[in-house]
């Protein structure tokens, strides 16, 4: 979702923001924007890539060594040229860039039109704007001071930069429930809504927390204050990100490269956490909670999109191996629908992001009531992870395309860790099951290299079903979760209609579909139900449907009903997720290019969903 980019210091901002928007692009977005502060303020801004605005932008005046760039993913007011951000207040002295959603915009917008203010655009963020300007003109504040006045008057999300045409040395930021990170460099200051646009120049960095004000003003440190006007002292971090983890390296796309890592992402997301020497496993994270969350009474996992298909599977391995009971909740549902929540349940965020507002807000329900709260999340220092009691990072690395793939299969292998920790504690699982299992999941990373083998042979299936409408994905067992995660991947960047359903239940619907038309994958893994799942493929195949059969390497039943057979290694069952998902990925990677769809920046998807 919306991106936010900002630079002061002593080099040419153009270049510095450009290279930042674009860093920025995988979050989602259909407008974009900057504003240089030379000797004017300066904003250009349009609908479309940032390509697009490097193009407008061609032959104006671009000098300056302070300015603010944007990416807007549309709330207010539809994608186009007046709608992108930066807006300039009333005076075009000041210009604002802004994440986020200010709910009382329109009562606040009706009193400024009362005070003669004029709006061009349908943006609550233009309104925040005139009202910084409204302040700042009335009290006649320093623009620090306006900025913080105003945000009191303000219900919603933000994180904002904001210039000022008469005083070209300083850039005001401020954040409440959207992110905002400050990269501290030699004699110059960066902004943005996360950490990529910043690691090419600095690793120092300051996280703002809600409802804080931040000042960088050339040849001063960084100063922050509380909306409260509390002098605060802003504890800079160390950046672990790597500059090459944001490139393509030879792929051509994203996606593609990120589900090649998948033996990397899940090595990096066990390492130091299982050993096969002593036999155990241990989460550093959450030591001190553990064994609260051994006697929860209850787990509730709450995410949403792909995260909550990885808790449905962590669902399944924390009932099945450590018996503590688990519900699984949509973010968006859990936070509003006044939920039972007590001191003895344990709430888990999954979140790639750590910044998705509904799986904030229904942590920050959960925290109100007394409940633990626990994240599993893998950007570092998300809000996610800074909110809660304790947690696991999934370290798998950034993820740009905006389709999760890595990101998932590093979350199902720390809740399949989680639940290994928690069945050792409880003493739930034999422990000659627990050894088994842990030299399972030991070979888990090579076993998705071979997995990835498959890849001509699901190009190949691609090109024979990429016109097709509508798809099925069936499974059982922990390859219910796996069914809907492989529907998911496909409407996400190849816009087919695809459903996921748990196999049993195409009977209750689904199975009035099924024609010649309709190409059925179904996840038919030995162990389980296998038996079952191969009667669920006779019933497609009685009424003519294709399928695509995902099987245990060897296997010759499955293979001989289905239309086409993918393989994957033979695993333990409470880790065939990991590998049924990747043959999966990739169909839908090789389906959407070859129907000509944007896979790493699918329309109207953002990667970060600030908003609820
Ligand atoms: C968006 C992304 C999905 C992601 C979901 C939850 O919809 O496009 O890929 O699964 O948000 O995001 P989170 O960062 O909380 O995992």
């Amino acid at each position: 979702m919306c991106g936010i980019v900002a630079y002061i210091g002593n080099q040419e901002a153009y270049p510095i923001l450009i290279k930042g928007l674009r860093r920025l692009e995988y979050r989602g977005y259909d407008s974009a924007g900057i504003c240089l502060l030379g000797e004017n303020l300066n904003i250009y801004k349009c609908k479309g890539k940032v390509s697009d605005l490097e193009t407008f932008a061609k032959g104006k005046d671009i000098v300056g060594t302070i300015g603010i760039g944007h990416t807007r993913w549309a709330t207010h007011g539809e994608p186009n040229d007046l709608n992108a951000h930066p807006h300039y207040s009333g005076n075009e002295k000041l210009a604002i860039i802004h994440n986020g959603i200010i709910e009382n915009y329109d009562s606040l917008k009706k009193e400024l039109i009362q005070r003669g203010h004029e709006f061009k655009s349908d943006t609550d963020t233009e309104v925040l704007i005139h009202l910084i300007e409204d302040v700042q003109e009335n009290e006649n504040l320093p623009l620090a001071e306006a900025v913080r006045v105003a945000l009191t008057q303000v219900v919603g999300a933000y994180a904002i930069a904001v210039l000022d045409k008469s005083d070209t040395n300083v850039i005001i930021g401020a954040k409440k429930g959207s992110p905002m990170v400050v990269g501290i460099g030699k004699d110059e200051f960066f902004l943005a809504s996360d950490a990529t646009p910043i690691v090419e120049y600095t690793k120092e960095v300051v996280y703002l927390e809600d409802e804080q004000i931040v000042e960088l003003r050339r040849g001063q440190g960084v100063k922050v204050r509380s909306i409260e006007n509390e002098v605060l002292t802003p504890y800079i971090h160390e950046l672990e990100m790597h500059l090459e983890t944001l490139e393509k390296g030879g792929y051509e796309h994203f996606m593609l490269k990120e589900i090649f890592e998948q033996p990397k992402s899940i090595a990096d997301s066990m390492r130091g956490r299982y050993h096969i020497d002593s036999g155990t496993v241990s989460l550093g994270g959450i030591i001190d909670y553990e064994q609260k969350m051994a006697n929860a009474k209850r787990i509730i996992i709450v995410a949403c999109g792909t995260s909550w298909h990885a808790g449905l599977v962590g669902e399944y391995l924390i009932e099945d191996l450590a018996r503590i009971p688990v519900e699984v909740e949509y973010a968006s549902e859990f936070r509003y629908r006044n939920p039972i929540i007590g001191e003895d349940d344990v709430v888990i965020a999954i979140s790639q992001s750590g910044e998705t507002a509904d799986t904030l807000a229904a942590l920050e329900l959960a925290k109100s009531k007394g409940a633990t709260i626990i994240g599993v999340c893998n950007v570092v220092g998300s809000t996610i992870s800074r909110i809660t009691d304790a947690g696991s990072y999934t370290h798998a690395g950034p993820e740009i395309g905006v389709a999760s793939t890595k990101a998932f299969t590093s979350q199902v292998t720390v809740l399949f860790l989680m639940a290994m920790r928690l069945a050792h504690k409880r003493g739930s699982i034999p422990e000659s099951r627990f050894q088994q299992l842990l030299a399972a999941l030991e070979k888990i990373p090579a076993k998705v290299e071979e997995a990835l083998q498959s890849a001509d042979l699901v190009k190949y299936i691609a090109g024979q079903y990429k016109d097709a409408h509508n798809f099925l994905y069936l499974g059982r067992g922990y390859n219910f979760p796996v069914a809907l995660e492989g529907a998911l991947k496909l409407k996400e960047i190849s816009y087919i209609h695809a459903e996921g359903y748990p196999a049993a239940e195409m009977k209750h619907g689904p199975i009035a579909l099924i024609d010649e038309e309709m190409p059925v994958v179904v996840i038919a893994t030995k162990k389980g139900s296998y038996d079952k799942v191969i009667s669920n493929i006779q019933e497609v195949k009685a009424r003519k449907g294709k399928i695509i059969a995902v099987v245990t390497k060897g296997d010759t039943t499955a293979a001989e009903l289905a239309d086409h057979v993918l393989e994957i290694p033979e695993t333990e069952e409470e880790l065939v997720p990991i590998l049924a998902s990747i043959p999966l990925q990739l169909l839908s990677y090789y389906i959407a290019v070859m129907r000509g769809c944007n896979v790493d920046q699918p329309r109207n998807l953002a990667k970060s969903v600030t908003v609820e």
